[in-house]
């Protein structure tokens, strides 16, 4: 389960419908989704990991898709063996948004999203198997891996050309 974290003061918070009421003002979407029933479920042969994990999570991801919108779903892994993963995480670590929601279904491993409220003040949302966090289009916000560099995440888009990151400590904005 989540564990938020308020960057000014260090208040944290990890009860699921605390943090769903803590985050809803700020238009940030946190969800818990049964991720237990991947380990109940036997992967069928001839079929891969991430085609498997996206037939499990079907419903779920129906459901939320007709509800705001999503049009495609994939699976992505980040890990330590991962080619060129320091480059990789350079593009997400520094402060950016998007112009469609960046949505996010922790299958495995953990991760740190960094979303910028209202308030201008910083949450820290570390995200872990189970937990679904959708950060609005246009909101400031950063990732970071945690120390076992390692998440696996379903990732629903609305249009892969909107997800694209706009930098806010630059001028001009670049891909990725
Ligand atoms: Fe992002």
């Amino acid at each position: 389960m989540a564990i938020v974290t308020q960057k000014s003061t260090g208040t944290t918070w990890s009860d699921p419908e605390r943090i769903a009421a803590l985050l809803a003002p700020h238009g940030v979407l946190y969800e818990r989704w049964g991720v237990e029933q991947l380990a109940s479920t036997p992967r069928p042969e001839g079929v891969s990991v991430e085609d498997h994990i996206l037939s499990v999570f079907a419903p779920e991801i129906e459901r939320i898709s007709k509800a705001r919108g999503y049009q495609t779903a994939d699976v992505i892994a980040l890990t330590p063996e991962t080619p060129n993963l320091d480059a990789i995480c350079a593009k997400f670590d520094r402060h950016h948004f998007h112009t469609e929601d960046e949505v996010r279904f922790v299958v495995h491993g953990r991760g740190m999203f960094a979303v910028r409220g209202e308030d201008g003040d910083f949450y820290e949302v570390e995200v872990h198997p189970g937990d679904l966090l959708a950060v609005p289009e246009k909101m400031e916000h950063y990732f970071e891996l945690c120390e076992d560099r390692t998440i696996q995440c379903i990732r629903l888009f609305t249009d892969m050309a909107g997800w694209v990151a706009h930098y806010t400590d630059e001028a001009a904005s670049s891909g990725g």
